[in-house]
């Protein structure tokens, strides 16, 4: 094995432009000194998530020690396996765990992420890549469909029949909702700023796509009671304006705040000086059940939720209904750009980098 590449994080900026601004790409020594247990995993994809772009800037609660290599999600071929190591091979086509290894993972596995040429993993942190997919959509299912399992069944117990409002759709994790709630049987009513995107959205599966503007009349003509569920990842106003558009004792599901990524101090000082807010009233008068959706941080309190979630998604995804859309891939030079471009919100569905 030759040595590679890899993008490192080596200090944290005031916000992720900064961050992102103060990353380099820089020579990979083959790892050595690895565990039995390890294998090396030759990076072929590895998405961009919105978690990398937080890290930069320590605004996201879990942090790697400086300096490390983003890249939460990756796929790629075992080139190196442990002693110990049993069921898989040099040459298999795997895809890595987030939560078990990578800068999201606890432990010795936080310094390697996938915007690098070999990454390193427990072999129990590698499964095989779902059935069809390419290296990109596997490095692009786990964390966002993942995320919209635990938020749409886990959190919101969606069924069948209801309708549920995804802001945020054009998203990672949005566009996995959207495919999640129609996989369920809803109607989906998606949001977004952008025409040529809700196009593609509404390809996608979605019932109904809306712009943001005016968001309780035109809900209303499609669902004159309200929704049963809302999708939040966008956050700031569209969260009050989406209160309003929701049936009596819908759940509302905050996902995430897209729209005011400024929540918490840049440089790692974190806390939460500008967070969202909500009212009470009308929170009061509807009935609603508002239930916050943290997927790792409960996954790493109650691992067990997992397991049905995992066997769910891989049951939709080789069947054909959970499909992740790639729009955007970048070679490891251009990972600043790739990360700016999932800042600025230019892509649909995933964003991956090429090592
Ligand atoms: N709860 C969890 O476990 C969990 C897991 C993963 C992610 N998240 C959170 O979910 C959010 C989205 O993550 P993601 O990976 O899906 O991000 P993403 O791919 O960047 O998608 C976010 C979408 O939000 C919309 N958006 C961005 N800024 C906006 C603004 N100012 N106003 C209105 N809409 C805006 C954009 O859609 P348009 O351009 O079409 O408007 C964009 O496509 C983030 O806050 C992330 O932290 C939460």
């Amino acid at each position: 094995m030759q040595n590679g590449q890899r993008a490192i994080v080596r200090e944290l900026g005031e916000d992720p432009v900064a961050g992102i601004a103060s990353i380099t790409i820089e020579e990979q020594p083959v790892p050595t000194g690895l565990a039995p247990g390890d294998v090396i995993v030759r990076v072929e994809s590895s998405a961009v998530g919105w978690v990398d772009l937080l890290m930069t800037s320590g605004q996201y609660q879990h942090m790697p020690p400086l300096p490390y290599t983003p890249g939460l999600e990756l796929a790629g071929k075992i080139v190196w396996a442990g002693a110990d190591v049993r069921g898989l091979a040099i040459g298999d086509a795997v895809v890595a765990d987030g939560l078990s290894t990578g800068p999201r993972s606890k432990g010795a596995y936080q310094a390697y992420g996938g915007f690098a040429t070999y990454a390193v993993a427990p072999a129990s942190a590698v499964r095989p890549i779902p059935a069809g997919f390419t290296m990109d959509q596997a490095a692009s299912f786990f964390a966002s469909y993942e995320t919209a399992y635990h938020c749409l069944v886990a959190c919101g117990d969606l069924r069948a029949g209801e309708t549920v409002l995804i802001h945020g759709a054009s998203g990672a994790s949005g566009l996995a909702a959207v495919q999640l709630a129609k996989a369920i049987g809803a109607t989906v009513i998606a949001t977004g700023r952008s025409p040529e995107k809700l196009a593609i959205v509404k390809e996608q599966g979605a019932d109904y796509v809306l712009p943001i503007t005016n968001l309780r009349d035109d809900v209303r003509k499609i669902a004159p009671d309200g929704v049963d569920v809302v999708y939040d990842a966008v956050g700031g106003d569209i969260s009050i304006e989406s209160l309003r558009c929701c049936a009596f004792g819908a759940r509302f599901l905050i996902v995430g705040w897209a729209s005011t990524p400024f929540v918490a101090k840049g440089k790692g000082g974190r806390g939460a000086p500008n967070a969202n807010v909500l009212p009470t009233n009308l929170i009061l008068m509807k009935g609603l059940r508002v239930i916050g959706c943290p997927t790792a941080i409960s996954t790493h309190r109650d691992p067990s939720i997992r397991e049905e979630r995992l066997a769910r998604l891989m049951t939709w995804a080789n069947a054909g209904a959970l499909r992740p859309l790639v729009s955007r891939v970048f070679p490891l030079a251009e990972v600043k750009e790739a990360m700016i471009a999932k800042w600025e919100s230019r892509h649909v569905g995933a964003i991956v980098i090429h090592p």
